[in-house]
């Protein structure tokens, strides 16, 4: 089986050929596949592209998650303001950390993101962060939470896990907040099977977050095997993980690095395509949210169906089709454990997008005739529903 398992369409392809396998046969033949010169590489590389001073690499975005949770300081007796329209990992590395996660509502079904406005009635004396997911890689109100940060000294922490690339007015995302946590997973804008990066301009926070990547040791086995000096010498100033990444992954991320532009230019102009049949075939039953951007990843194609649309049935019919679909996100809040531990909370924003949003397929390989056929699959697929 190959990575499109059983789908016709599916929601998302690798774009890898020979570069990913030159690079990774060239870790291999080298010798030194934990962390090494690859990973050096690529934390340098990557920390370019974004426009920050520091990157540090990790086993996975949510590693970088945890670290950066802990290299900013956050822990018990603290309240983190955080989106419930997010993957899990962004709430649950809040509670790792011994901190209260206070869970927002977003904006609006066409905007699903949380804004100043809805992160202003969270703020207590308690409030030590605001965590902001660009989701589906936009940007839209990234600035001015930073800036309501600033003004009430609370740290911004971005989940930059959907927006490789994103831009907000020239900043890149991953470097508007104090620190940053993306994801390379294997469906990922920039995918190496499982990692992550931590980004931050700020030195000592990047410190930290170096040592607690790899034990809280002060030297690498690379630095050791790759200076002479006294053996194992190294100090360990606190007590850190083994959230190391391996140079296998760091040559894969290199090639997937230098692909990004090229793939998001063909995200949006994709996006452009699907903007376009979603009104012409389906205006009123369906709304793409967010306004068209220039600058977004588009790691995701996020719709938001007509309220009276069954979700699911068009879900299962669209699979008839062999197109497959997603759900970006069923609302932390409902889950057991939030609602066992926090009690029942009402985020009716987030619930009605969490009940009508459907994720179309999305990745640079797809053709615009795959677009025109996801579009028919899901304009016949509501159109049967509704004849029934
Ligand atoms: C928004 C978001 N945050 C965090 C993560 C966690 O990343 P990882 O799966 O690499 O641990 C993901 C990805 O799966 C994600 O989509």
């Amino acid at each position: 089986m190959n990575g499109r398992g059983a789908f016709r369409i599916p929601l998302f392809d690798l774009d890898y050929d020979d570069r990913e396998v030159e690079a990774v046969s060239e870790v291999v033949k080298s010798k030194w596949v934990s962390t090494g010169p690859k990973v050096k590489e690529f934390e340098r590389k990557f920390a370019d592209f974004i426009g920050v001073k520091h990157a540090i690499a990790v086993s996975s975005g949510s590693a970088a998650l945890h670290i950066a949770y802990l290299a900013a300081g956050i822990g018990p007796g603290d309240e983190v303001i955080v989106p419930s329209n997010t993957f899990i990992a962004t709430v649950s590395m809040i509670l790792h950390v011994g901190a209260r996660p206070i869970l927002a509502d977003i904006q609006s079904l066409s905007r699903p993101n949380i804004s100043v406005s809805t992160v202003k009635g969270l703020v207590t004396e308690k409030t030590k962060a605001v965590v902001f997911l660009h989701y589906a890689g936009y940007t839209d109100n990234a600035l001015e939470i930073r800036k309501f940060c600033d003004e009430n000294d609370i740290l911004m922490i971005e989940d930059a896990a959907h927006a490789h690339g994103s831009d907000a007015d020239g900043l890149k995302a991953g470097s508007i907040g104090h620190i940053a946590a993306f994801s390379f997973y294997a469906n990922k804008s920039l995918a190496v099977g499982e990692g992550g990066m931590v980004t931050t301009s700020d030195n000592d926070m990047a410190e930290k977050a170096r040592l607690l990547r790899s034990h809280g040791m002060t030297s690498l086995s690379w630095d050791r095997f790759s200076s002479v000096g006294p053996p194992a010498n190294y100090d360990i100033k606190f007590p850190g993980f083994n959230y190391r990444m391996s140079e296998l992954h760091a040559a894969l991320g290199l090639v997937q690095l230098k692909k990004l532009p090229r793939n998001n230019q063909r995200r949006r102009e994709l996006v452009g395509v699907y903007r376009e049949l979603l009104k012409r075939r389906l205006e009123g039953a369906v709304d793409a949210p967010f306004e068209p951007s220039e600058t977004t990843s588009h790691y995701i194609m996020p719709i938001v169906l007509g309220e009276d649309i069954d979700r699911n049935a068009v879900a299962i019919e669209m699979a008839k089709y062999g197109v497959q679909t997603s759900v970006h996100y069923r609302p932390v809040h409902r889950f057991t454990y939030f609602r066992d531990v926090f009690g029942e909370q009402e985020l009716p924003l987030t619930e009605a997008f969490g009940r009508r949003e459907l994720t179309l397929p999305l990745y640079p390989s797809m053709k615009n005739s795959d677009v025109e056929f996801v579009v028919d699959a899901l304009a016949r697929s509501i159109e049967l529903l509704e004849s029934q």
